[in-house]
């Protein structure tokens, strides 16, 4: 039997010389052609190991496998072709147990270990053999999982999703603890970085994308970000003074990895954020900041957004310090409001009518607009981003200055606008963004600083947010984001934890 992720591209050579040895096939699959392939090694005198690693020399493409065979019930085969599928091996109580997510081990295991690309692991009860397809052996380190059982169960509440949305003020504070320690760069080396270049995929990119203007505004440093599946196929211009910062929360999304090879091949220098120790992308890049938002197990990101945007905070600020951009002093006011975020969420988490009032009355809309300015404009795409992904609304998140270059053409009473007006430098512009949906009768939801009178009389709802500075104030803006999307999907009755397509890691391109 041969579980199989990945795309194995060369199938259909292979399937033709099997079907003339006279295996019969049952399917189109290219999957089915693997055990055949397994099977007619195993047929020459080859053991299920040794038939698998030739079977596993002879596929094209990027494919994650495991095998079992009734000749050898007491063992499990698993091999990783390039970057398709995540492999971890949990380590149990006189059990193994193998796995694509680390989520399914958890409520059985607290070591595990990940198969890296052209790895096999030979499983057995009790123990677990790692070589290379080539044969050659791998010394495989382990990594302990800091979070039980428990955190894999919904427990008070109907969704992960929501659950993971509450557990935001204490994932924040884990996020913040022992910040930036075992930096991987020299404080020359920042120094000599000229450019940084974020790329991700999904939430991850969005979270990047706040991340650039910290980085622009913290660090001196131009920045660039860049959707990893455009960077990995672009000629992009890299050299070892360019400093590529990875996001993503899985460490194992198959074009953030490619992406990240390519970079690696050109010379940059790498740092990545992600939740996972000792997955794919930990094992590539120079560095690892942990963003330590804990098991995230509902598909749409909620928490790893939050904390991926606290570490590239924390990491802008580093940057600038150690590239004398930074004052200390203004170092220390970030870090006094940063400690002061856990709170300020948990404020925003304490009631949540309005989001179930305003699923009851804009639930049912068949699209919606998100529009934000400066570090709120991938806030915008994230709103829209979560709404689509569990409420199968269609939803446009777009910077509020793009409005006249067409969204404001589909805006009409049946549209609703949700803003996001923060009092920053940029709010006088979004206040008459607002005032352009009012006039063409769009429905206008915004989401602004406690205490401001002007947006309570031109919007048809306040969402309101704790006055906090224009840096903190995106984070912030994330909450009402989830919270929206997920009541909307509730009153919906849409499977809000598993929405239809979607995966939580895309390990294959
Ligand atoms: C999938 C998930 C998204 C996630 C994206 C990137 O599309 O459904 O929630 O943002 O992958 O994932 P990563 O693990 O790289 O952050």
């Amino acid at each position: 039997m041969v579980v199989h992720n990945g795309i194995f591209e060369n199938y259909l050579d292979l399937k033709r010389e099997l079907a003339d040895e006279g295996h019969i096939f049952n399917s189109q699959t290219d999957a089915e052609c693997i055990p055949h392939l397994i099977e007619s090694y195993m047929n020459n005198g080859c053991s299920l190991e040794e038939a698998t690693r030739a079977a596993a020399s002879r596929i094209d493409g990027a494919n994650a496998v495991v095998v079992l065979s009734r000749k050898e019930p007491d063992k499990i085969v698993s091999f990783k072709l390039g970057n398709a599928g995540g492999i971890v091996i949990g380590y149990g109580e006189s059990e193994m147990l193998l796995a694509s997510d680390i989520a399914a081990l958890l409520p059985h295991v607290r070591t595990v270990a990940y198969l890296a690309v052209g790895e096999m692991a030979t499983v057995t009860r009790k123990r677990v053999q790692y070589t290379r397809i080539d044969g050659s052996a791998v010394k495989k380190s382990t990594a302990r999982v800091s979070y039980g059982a428990l955190t894999a169960t919904k427990g008070e509440y109907k969704h992960f999703m929501l659950k993971e949305i509450h557990e935001q003020p204490d994932a924040v504070l884990d996020t913040l603890r022992g910040r930036v320690q075992d930096f991987p760069f020299s404080d020359d080396r920042i120094r000599s970085f000229n450019r940084a270049i974020i790329i991700g995929m999904g939430t991850s990119l969005h979270a990047g994308m706040v991340g650039r203007m910290w980085i622009e505004s913290l660090a001196g440093l131009a920045c660039e970000v860049d959707n990893s599946s455009e960077f990995r196929y672009r000629d992009a211009v890299l050299d070892e003074n360019t400093l590529v910062i990875s996001i993503s929360q899985s460490g194992e999304t198959a074009d953030t990895l490619g992406a990240m090879d390519l970079a690696k091949s050109r010379g940059a220098r790498q740092l990545t954020l992600c939740n996972y120790e000792g997955t794919q992308s930990t094992r590539v890049a120079d560095g690892v900041l942990p963003i330590r938002a804990g098991l995230e197990i509902s598909v749409a990101g909620t928490k790893t957004f939050v904390c991926s945007l606290v570490t590239l905070y924390a990491l802008a600020a580093y940057l600038g310090v150690k590239r004398g951009y930074l004052s200390e002093e203004r170092l220390a006011n970030i870090v006094q409001e940063l400690l002061h975020l856990p709170e300020m969420i948990g404020q925003l988490l304490s009631d949540q009518s309005q989001y179930e009032r305003l699923a009851l009355k804009y639930g049912r809309r068949a699209n919606f607009l998100f529009l934000g300015r400066g570090k709120n404009y991938p806030l915008a795409m994230e709103g829209a981003l979560k709404l689509k992904e569990i409420s199968y609304i269609h939803a446009e998140g777009y910077p509020a200055g793009e409005m006249k270059h067409g969204p404001i053409s589909l805006i009409d009473r049946k549209m609703p606008v949700v803003a996001l007006v923060p009092q920053d430098d940029l709010y006088e512009k979004m206040l008459s963004n607002v005032n352009e949906v009012k006039a063409r009768r769009g429905s206008v939801v915004a989401v602004a600083a406690e205490g401001d009178k002007h947006i309570s009389e031109k919007a048809d709802e306040v969402i309101w947010i704790p006055k906090a500075s224009a840096n903190i104030t995106p984070i912030l803006n994330a909450i009402p984001m989830q919270l929206l999307a997920y009541y909307i999907a509730v009153e919906r009755g849409c499977d809000v934890d598993q929405p239809r397509n979607l995966a939580k890691s895309v390990t294959v391109e």
